[in-house]
């Protein structure tokens, strides 16, 4: 019988900052009300990022949260999460909010904080769906490569700083935040299935204009003498979104249970980009699924686009809410347009 490769998460972290912001706070500052907010995307509070915080650091106490969460649990014979870190042969950070445009990446940041001096790194762009691709990245590079064994998978995300604040119909979405996992491959003759079962990934480009960082790329740069009237900010065809994401995530669930022949009843938990908690909602309602099934913690953190699923996952993790062998989907969309999923066994 031949080795099988497994891509296990052994461990999880997040952080996020401390101020909150609630729906009624917001109000205060714009023309909006609580229950607006809240009955139209199932948000109550977001999380907002002092002035003097990137992304790489919440990306950065996410990843000391997940490798101090595998020390402290044994996971690894290493006994500090500096020897940990170490060890690591790759940093994969999901944002479309980097610390900096372009270069360096954000990933490479983290690794020089974390003294990560055996890993690469590098960024995924690929907006609120990079958790997903990100994890396949991860095993992709860990299966090449004998002595490649473990990847850190980090979504982080100021989002705060890259929204129009005068536009009620997108700041109230969006939160700040971060998300990690430590993902490990084990070679092994047992035939238990463990770990990255399956992913599917998809984009569909045509759908770019909906949601988009318009200044400050090559497409539209910014040249000496400009006046700055606004910060790059992100702008969105909610309606146009809210289709796609809906049809997005049915289509993924439906076609990964499919290949993998099986039912929701499998499933322990589906865990949702959350972007919207009436997509969620819609999805569940076309897939016949019941919307326990869904985790939802957006009421609390609103949208933190690549770090949503990762701390999801922590919070689950955490609160003793996943056992070894539940199965869990996780479904990701989100500008390029982008859209995917992963089947994980705990
Ligand atoms: N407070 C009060 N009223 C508001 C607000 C607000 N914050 N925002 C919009 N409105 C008003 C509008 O002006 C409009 O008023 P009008 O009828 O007088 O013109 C009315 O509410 C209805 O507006 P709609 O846009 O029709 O509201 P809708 O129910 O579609 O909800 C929303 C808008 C929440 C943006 C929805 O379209 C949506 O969730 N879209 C998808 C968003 C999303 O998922 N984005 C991110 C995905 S990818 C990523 O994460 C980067």
């Amino acid at each position: 019988m031949g080795v099988i490769l497994r891509f296990e998460i052994k461990a999880t972290g997040r952080a996020v900052p401390q101020r909150r912001v609630s729906n009624e706070e917001l109000a205060q500052r714009m023309d909006t009300s609580g229950e607006w907010i809240w009955s139209h995307t199932g948000i109550r509070a977001r999380r907002i990022a002092s002035v003097d915080t990137a992304s790489s650091d919440l990306g950065f106490e996410a990843a000391w949260n997940a490798l101090r969460m595998a020390v402290e649990q044994g996971v690894c014979v290493e006994r500090t999460p500096e020897e940990l870190a170490s060890t690591l042969d790759m940093i994969i950070v999901a944002t479309t909010t980097p610390d900096f445009y372009g270069c360096p990446s954000t990933a490479c940041l983290i690794q020089n904080r974390l003294r990560a001096k055996n890993a690469g790194a590098m960024d995924i762009s690929a907006a609120c769906s990079g958790f997903i691709y990100g994890l396949e990245t991860a095993a992709g590079i860990l299966s090449v490569g004998k002595e490649r064994k473990r990847c850190l998978v980090i979504g982080c995300e100021i989002l705060s700083r890259f929204v129009d604040w005068n536009d009620r119909s997108t700041c109230v979405l969006f939160g700040d935040g971060a998300g990690a996992v430590l993902l490990e491959k084990t070679d092994t003759k047992d035939t238990e299935v463990r770990g990255l079962l399956r992913t599917i990934l998809r984009a569909d480009g045509a759908g770019s204009e909906n949601l988009v960082i318009k200044k400050g790329g090559s497409r539209n740069a910014y040249h000496a003498g400009d006046i700055f009237e606004f910060a790059p900010f992100i702008e969105m065809n909610g309606h146009a979104v809210y289709n796609f994401a809906v049809s997005a995530v049915t289509e993924i669930i439906r076609d990964l249970l499919q290949v993998e022949r099986l039912s929701v009843d499998d499933l322990r938990w589906i865990v949702p980009h959350q972007a919207n908690a009436r997509i969620v909602h819609a999805a569940a309602k076309r897939l016949g699924f019941p919307p326990e099934k869904f985790f939802l913690n957006i009421d609390e953190y609103a949208n933190t686009s690549a770090a949503s699923i990762p701390i999801a996952l922590d919070e689950l993790n955490r609160e003793r809410r996943l056992k070894k062998g539940d199965l869990i989907l996780c479904v990701g969309f989100g500008a390029g347009l982008t859209y995917g999923g992963n089947l994980i066994v705990w």
